[in-house]
């Protein structure tokens, strides 16, 4: 029996991924920065592999998964045992600590802790780079979360991708005053998922390439705020860029909304506690869906908290702190 557990935490980024230049090998138009989020929003994989099983099997908390979600896993082990040159079927089984149902995307800590699990129990013994090469296939933004702390995936530059992997920026220790305010807006799945949404910008946007363009400068702000923990610095660019992707969303053909009234609700409270204060106290962040990301600082949580419970449609608040990339368990799943 060859068996092996990982645990990966989600990430939430502030320079978003939205656009391959490659599909099949997902090679993203630009670099990408996140914050792996704390073992509130965390992944618990077990796979096993053996002689016995006929075709991939998939358990998400204790219920049998879909079959579209099982095809997603089987595919993405497929390249696994290719990589270990294996045959063998397999038993995931999986738990999210997020609360269920809460509309929280979890594919990011899905894949980095099963990249790490397939690889583990395959005798892969891969290092924290070469899983987030794999991670990656599964889902791009899972290549963030094999790290803690501040993280960078690199675009690359080579056509075989072997250039196109995730490092940490800095560890969470030094991001301690960091919080990110989740407002659950909606708990609805996606109507169009990232990786199908994605594709559709890169066939029809034409603000997408002024975006990529974008995104560099704001990517290095950004660095830099992050390495000098400047948050007056930090807010602008990270709203600035949740704002240019979800242009592009728009402007795509058709058109992709996956902001709702109440989203938009928390956008402009922010905005105006931010000119009220003469300061930034909080940055919005929205991924590919509605509920709201709030980074900011530890002491002023408490006051972007008690301003997201008076708005209409917030209908549950997460406090996340910053947190760790994967690590593996010996108490499996099963
Ligand atoms: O990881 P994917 O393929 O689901 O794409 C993630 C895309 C965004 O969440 C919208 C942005 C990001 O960088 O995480």
């Amino acid at each position: 029996m060859r068996i092996a557990t990982a645990i990966a935490n989600s990430n939430i980024a502030i320079i978003k991924y939205w656009g391959n230049r490659n599909d099949e090998l997902v090679l993203p138009l630009n670099n990408s920065l996140s914050f792996t989020m704390d073992d509130r929003l965390q992944t618990k994989t077990t796979v096993l592999f053996d002689e016995e099983f006929t075709e991939d099997e998939l358990w998400i908390n204790d219920e049998k998964a879909s079959e579209e979600e099982r095809t997603r896993v089987s595919d993405f082990l497929e390249i696994i045992r290719e990589k270990a040159k294996i045959k063998l079927k397999s038993k995931v089984f999986s738990e999210n600590s997020f609360p269920k149902g809460a509309g929280l995307a979890s594919s990011a800590s899905a894949f980095a802790a099963l990249a790490g699990a397939s690889t583990k129990a395959l005798g892969l013994n891969l290092s924290n780079k070469e899983l987030s090469l794999f991670a990656r296939f599964g889902s791009g933004s899972a290549s963030r979360s094999l790290f803690g702390g501040a993280v960078e995936w690199n675009k690359g530059e080579k056509q075989d991708g072997s250039d196109c992997y995730s490092e940490q920026i800095i560890p969470k220790e030094k991001l301690s005053n960091l919080r990110n305010i989740i407002a659950i807006v909606e708990r609805k799945e996606k109507k169009i998922g990232s990786r199908k949404g994605m594709k559709i910008s890169v066939e029809t946007s034409k603000l997408l390439p002024k975006r990529v363009e974008g995104v560099e400068k704001r990517l290095n702000i950004a660095k830099d705020a992050i390495i000098n923990f400047n948050f007056q610095k930090l807010a602008p660019v990270i709203m600035e860029d949740s704002d240019s992707m979800h242009q592009v969303m728009q402007d795509s053909s058709p058109s992709l909304v996956y902001l709702n009234p109440t989203s938009h609700r928390i956008i402009n409270s922010i905005k105006e506690l931010n000119s009220q204060n003469k300061e930034y106290l909080g940055a919005y962040t929205f991924d590919a869906g509605p509920n709201a990301h709030i980074y900011t600082l530890d002491k002023n949580s408490k006051e972007i908290i008690s301003v997201l419970k008076e708005i209409e449609g917030v209908q549950e608040i997460i406090e996340c702190s910053m947190g760790d990339g994967i690590r593996f368990s010996e108490s499996h799943l099963m």
